[in-house]
């Protein structure tokens, strides 16, 4: 058993709480490698940013789960040594499944799991989740759960359409199951492809595709319902054209791609939405700067030759992220 505090590490609880009172929102950037890892400390870093970093399912069978401790343990030195004195970062299990794999990370140094159990009947989410916040209390560490279904792929969950939180179910589940956020569905969902293109409408001037808005009617009856409770928002990642322009135009296939517009992720870091969760961007930066290197040295076949650039490029999404959707710069002095 290791507790986070061992590691440096801190949970999500005063984070939420400042984020909330301050207007903006903390990002929560998954990782799965080294770079990755590298980016968004220095992201962070250098912006001063609280960040927490997500671990997946599919990340802790990628990459090993020790590796990851150490790896996370290692980020806080690092931020350190990058003159952050006194680095805030919360090391998150995604879209937890089960008891045993939320326990299993509690007992590993997590500082915040998430059980997510959106997914099955009602009576049986609240069941679910507060045994994992039952456990994970005990170690102060922070459960977020969720309510409510994003359409897409989850893990291992997926729903073809999205089921939006029913406002009048938050306060019943929040007070029954103790979590210490909710992850809602308010029209967001994972990956590139967040919407169909009949979803859409097209910008006349560029021909590209423009999704329809975020439901912030039901983020404000959340809200109101329960006031000044930690929200969090999966699948916000905007999906940045030009990112889908390199890809494109590089020999990949990225038809249609459509992400969440960075004025409505700014508009909701500013009301109780205090965690906002992108992947997909910085899957996509990687892969935009590795195939421009491949496309322009074909000879190249030293990987610190495309994964630099590539890591190059996220730390600049990650802070472009932190200053300007999020707001979160400076909150981490
Ligand atoms: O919500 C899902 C995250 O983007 C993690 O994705 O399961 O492919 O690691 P993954
Ligand atoms: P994106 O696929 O929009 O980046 O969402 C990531 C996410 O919600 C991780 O839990
Ligand atoms: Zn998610």
């Amino acid at each position: 058993m290791v507790n986070f505090k061992e590691l440096g590490l801190v949970n999500t609880r005063d984070m939420f709480a400042k984020a909330i009172k301050g207007g903006y929102a903390i990002p929560a950037f998954n990782f799965n490698n080294m770079e990755q890892l590298q980016a968004i400390i220095k992201a962070s870093a250098e912006t001063k940013s609280p960040v927490i970093l997500q671990v997946s399912k599919g990340a802790r069978n990628y990459a090993n789960q020790t590796l990851l401790r150490y790896m996370a343990q290692g980020a806080v030195e690092y931020a350190k040594e990058l003159g952050w004195e006194k680095p805030q970062i919360v090391l998150h299990l995604d879209h937890g499944d089960s008891f045993e794999l939320c326990k299993s990370c509690v007992d590993f140094g997590f500082s915040s799991v998430m059980i997510d159990a959106s997914h099955l009947p009602y009576e049986e989410n609240i069941a679910l989740t507060k045994k994992v916040v039952d456990y994970a209390h005990q170690y102060d560490v922070t459960v977020e759960a969720e309510l409510g279904v994003l359409a897409g792929v989850e893990d291992e969950v997926s729903s073809a359409v999205s089921h939006y939180t029913k406002p009048e179910e938050v306060v019943d589940f929040a007070t029954r199951t103790g979590c210490d956020s909710l992850a809602i569905s308010i029209g967001t969902s994972h990956g590139a492809y967040k919407f169909t293109p009949e979803q859409c409408t097209r910008d006349p001037k560029t021909g590209k595709l423009v999704p329809p808005p975020l439901a912030f009617d039901v983020l404000d009856a959340i809200m109101e319902q329960l006031p000044g409770f930690p929200i969090v928002l999966h699948g916000s990642s905007s999906v940045p054209q030009e990112y889908v322009d390199m890809i494109n135009a590089t020999g990949g296939k990225l038809p249609d791609a459509v992400g969440i517009p960075e004025e409505q992720l700014r508009k909701a870091s500013e009301s109780a939405v205090c965690k906002i969760n992108i992947d997909s961007d910085s899957r996509l930066a990687f892969t935009a700067a590795v195939r421009k290197v491949f496309t322009e040295k074909p000879g190249e076949f030293d990987p610190r030759k495309y994964c630099g650039p590539a890591r190059d490029l996220m730390e600049e999404l990650y802070k472009h992220k932190i200053v300007n959707v999020l707001g979160s710069n400076g909150k981490a002095e």
